[in-house]
């Protein structure tokens, strides 16, 4: 099982001289959240109210907080 931490809760939007003719405005997923990556699909949302400092867990649509574990 591998687990990666996102502190980003939005997307990276490209500047215009990448934007593709066919898709328009691309913005890509930091969250890691998206269905859809590495495009954003607004999954993001699901961050608001987080609060600094604390860790947490996203798995089926639900949130839940993380308590760390610390190792010697
Ligand atoms: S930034 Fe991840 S879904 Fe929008």
């Amino acid at each position: 099982m591998r687990e990666v931490t996102h502190e980003a809760t939005g997307p990276v939007r490209l500047d215009a001289s990448d934007i593709d003719e066919e898709y328009g405005d691309i913005a890509v997923c930091m969250c890691g959240l998206s269905d859809d990556r590495p495009f954003c699909d607004g999954s993001h949302r699901a961050t608001e109210g987080e609060e600094p400092g604390v860790r947490y867990k996203y798995e089926g649509g639900e949130r839940r907080r993380v308590n760390l574990l610390v190792e010697d």
